[in-house]
C-alpha cells in the first residue's frame, strides 16, 4: 500500500512505509485517491468488461447455488447465517446512567479510527518538502556544534558528501549549504563570499560532480565572511550601508550561480536585493537560477545556536535595522509585494513556529510558494526537551513540521530534515 506522501520521485520500497506505524496520526496510511489518476486505458478497459458481462458473454465462477437460486431461498424465508451484532462494550462500573446529548453533529466521528483519520487528514509531509541546512568547514573532521545535538560542522570533502548521500536516501534531495569561514579571510566589505574558489563555490561544484541531480540552495548575505559579523558593509557610525551591500550580494549570487548553484537565496534583508540579483544573473546567462528570498526574516534570539555554530555573531549591536520587528505582521506584506516585484521565485518566512500567522498570511497574499525556515533554536529546543526525556523528540518534530506544512509552507528548511525523512520512510535509526 503506497501513501501519498511518497508520491513524489523517492526511490526507496513504498513498503518500508507501513512498518512505521508511530505517525499514523500525522500522516495519511491510505492510497490517495487513486481513481483520479488512473491511466485513461484502464477506465476504458473496465467499461468494457461491463458490457461483456451485460450482454451475458462474461463467465460466472459456479460455487454452488447459482444467483437466482439464492434469491429464491432468501425470499422463501430460507436466510443464511452470518455472525450476530457484537453485544454493546460494557462501560466501568460506576458511569452514571445519562440521557445521551441531543446533538446533531458529533465531530468526533470523522476520528473515530486509523482509517477514518486517515480519510479525512489534510495536511501531508513528505521528504521531497524538506530542504536540509548544512554547515561545512574547511577542516577534514566533523565537528560537533555544542548548542545544537546532533548538528556539525563537517568536513567540506568527506563528512558532507557522506550527509548529503544519507539524505538522499531517504529522499531529501535539496540541500542548503551554510559555510564556517576563517577568521583570516573576513574583512569589513566581505570579499571573500565572491570568491570563485572559496568555500561555498568549491564545494556546489564537487557536489555536483558527485550528484548532478541534487538541488543546491546557497545563503547570499555576508555575514560569515564579515569581520564585523553583520549581513552587510558596516560604516563607521555602525549603520549598515544598503546599497553597497547589494552591490557585493550580486557578486555573491553570481559567484555561486557559476559554481553550478540551482537557487541562491539572500538571507541579509537588504532592501531591493532581489531585483538586483535577479538583473545580475541574467545578465551572466543564469535565467534558469532561481531566487528564494528571506521575505519576512525576523529579528530574532531563536538564532543563537546558528551564530555559534558559524562563529558569525555581530561584533556589536545587533540585526535590528535590517531584520523586521518581531512585533510587526502588516510589514511582512511589504516585504512580500516587493519581492514579489522584483522577480522572487520563492518566499521564505523565518523563524518558523512562532511565525505560523506570517507563513498563513503570505501563503493566502501571494501565489508564489512559500518555505518556512524552522530555525536553529527552534531545533536546539525540541533537542534539549528530548534529552532531558520532557518531551518525545521525534512526535514534537514530526508535529512540528506537520503544523508548518498546515499553516502553508511548501518547503521546509530544517536541520531534522533527515531524522524526519528517515521516520517518514519507516526507518528508525
Ligand atoms: C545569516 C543567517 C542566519 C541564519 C540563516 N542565515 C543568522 C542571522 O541572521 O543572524 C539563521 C538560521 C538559524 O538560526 O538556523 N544571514
Amino acid at each position: 500500500m503506497a501513501t501519498p506522501i511518497f508520491n513524489a520521485s523517492c526511490s526507496f520500497p513504498s513498503s518500508k512505509v507501513i512498518d512505521c506505524k508511530s505517525y499514523i496520526g500525522l500522516r495519511s496510511t491510505v492510497t490517495k485517491p487513486r481513481i483520479a489518476s488512473l491511466p485513461i486505458a484502464t477506465c476504458q478497459r473496465r467499461s468494457l468488461v461491463i458490457r461483456a458481462s451485460e450482454s451475458g458473454n462474461g463467465h460466472a465462477k459456479k460455487l454452488g447455488m447459482s444467483d437466482a437460486e439464492c434469491e429464491a431461498a432468501v425470499a422463501a424465508g430460507n436466510v443464511p447465517e452470518a455472525p450476530p451484532v457484537p453485544p454493546k462494550p460494557a462501560a466501568p462500573a460506576g458511569t452514571p446512567i445519562i440521557q445521551p446529548l441531543n446533538l446533531n453533529r458529533r465531530p468526533r466521528r470523522n476520528r473515530a479510527s486509523p482509517t477514518v483519520r486517515a480519510a479525512f487528514q489534510e495536511t501531508d509531509i513528505s521528504p521531497a518538502n524538506f530542504v536540509y541546512p548544512l554547515f561545512i568547514h574547511e577542516g577534514e573532521e566533523d565537528t560537533p556544534i555544542g548548542a545544537m545535538p546532533g548538528c556539525y560542522r563537517l568536513g567540506w570533502r568527506h563528512g558532507l558528501v557522506q550527509e548529503v548521500a544519507k539524505a538522499r536516501a531517504v529522499g531529501v534531495n535539496s540541500i542548503v549549504l551554510f559555510p564556517k569561514v576563517p577568521e583570516a579571510l573576513k574583512n569589513p566589505t566581505g570579499d571573500e563570499a565572491y570568491n570563485d574558489n572559496g568555500l561555498v563555490p568549491r564545494t556546489i561544484r564537487l557536489l555536483k560532480d558527485k550528484y548532478p541531480d541534487l538541488i543546491i540552495y546557497t545563503d547570499v548575505a555576508l555575514d560569515p565572511y564579515s569581520s564585523d559579523g553583520h549581513d552587510g558593509i558596516v560604516r563607521e557610525d555602525g549603520v549598515i550601508m544598503n546599497d553597497e551591500t547589494v552591490h557585493q550580494l550580486c557578486k555573491q549570487a553570481v559567484s555561486q550561480a557559476r559554481a553550478g548553484a540551482d537557487v541562491v537565496s539572500p538571507s541579509d534583508m537588504m532592501d531591493g536585493r532581489v531585483g538586483a540579483i535577479r538583473a545580475a544573473l541574467d545578465a551572466e546567462g543564469f535565467q534558469n537560477v532561481s531566487i528564494m528570498s528571506y521575505t519576512a526574516k525576523y529579528a530574532s534570539s531563536f538564532y543563537g545556536p546558528f551564530r555559534e555554530a558559524l562563529d558569525s555573531n555581530p561584533r556589536f549591536g545587533d540585526k535590528k535595522t535590517y531584520q523586521m520587528n518581531p512585533a510587526n505582521y502588516r510589514e511582512a506584506l511589504i516585504e512580500a509585494r516587493e519581492d514579489e516585484a522584483e522577480g522572487a521565485d520563492i518566499l521564505l518566512v523565518k523563524p518558523g513556529l512562532p511565525y505560523l500567522d506570517i507563513i498563513r498570511l503570505l501563503r493566502d497574499k501571494s501565489p508564489l510558494p512559500i518555505a518556512a525556515y524552522q530555525v536553529s533554536g527552534e531545533y536546539s529546543m525540541i533537542k534539549a526537551g528530548g534529552v532531558l526525556k520532557m518531551i518525545d523528540e521525534e512526535k514534537v518534530m514530526m508535529e512540528s513540521l506537520m503544523c508548518l506544512r498546515r499553516a502553508g509552507a511548501d518547503i521546509i528548511l530544517t536541520y531534522f530534515a533527515l531524522q524526519a525523512a528517515t521516520c517518514l520512510c519507516g526507518e528508525k535509526r
